[in-house]
């Protein structure tokens, strides 16, 4: 079976962006005029609605200290910093960590900078659910199972899988990093 490998960066349409990033820049004001509507700021409530709000638009003004979900760990368990690791980092080759609760690696996306992007890869193949390599001498993520490919944003570049990887939302903050186990606002691919 032959492939044409698809770019593995493929650049999203400016004015698409631009709708893209309009629109999350609503949805942010919008979610915390609702939130803050809906539940009038109680201590106990602060909590809970924070954590959504930041994971669902963590350039909320609210979030600048709060970073939400669980904490980025490498593969001692030990919390990354942000500074320790993007100088170890290659822009397009994903990075493995630990830390969401189902135990399962989530790929950092880095993008050039380099920086870490607000969307990480969940690696479950989209056809039948395996769990899908990072292989870095091929630039993809392959599945052992039948074979399906992905780039390196989870994009498919060969099936039998016709959707791309899922994503997780990705918050850094004073030099740490989030994972939160729900796809960003806005899919980036
Ligand atoms: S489960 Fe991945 S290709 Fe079938």
């Amino acid at each position: 079976m032959t492939h044409s490998p698809t770019p593995r960066f493929k650049t999203t349409p400016f004015s698409r962006r631009r709708r893209h990033l309009i629109r999350y820049l609503a949805g942010g004001g919008l979610g915390a005029i609702a939130l803050g509507l809906v539940h009038p700021e109680t201590a106990a409530s602060r909590e809970p609605d924070l954590e959504y709000l930041c994971s669902m638009f963590p350039q909320n003004s609210r979030c600048a200290d709060y970073l939400p979900g669980a904490q980025a760990v490498d593969e001692t368990g030990q919390p990354i910093a942000v500074d320790a690791l993007l100088p170890t980092t290659i822009p397009g080759q994903p990075v493995p960590v630990g830390g969401l609760p189902d135990d399962q690696t989530t790929y950092l996306v880095i993008q050039s900078g380099p920086a870490i992007a607000p969307y990480g890869i969940r690696p479950i193949c989209t056809h039948m659910g395996c769990t899908v390599d990072w292989r870095a001498e091929q630039n993809r993520f392959v599945c052992p199972c039948h074979g399906s490919q992905f780039d390196g944003e989870g994009r498919v570049l060969a099936g039998p899988a016709n959707e791309p990887l899922p994503l997780a939302t990705v918050v850094t903050r004073q030099n740490r990093i989030g994972l939160v186990d729900r796809a960003p606002s806005v899919d980036p691919r």
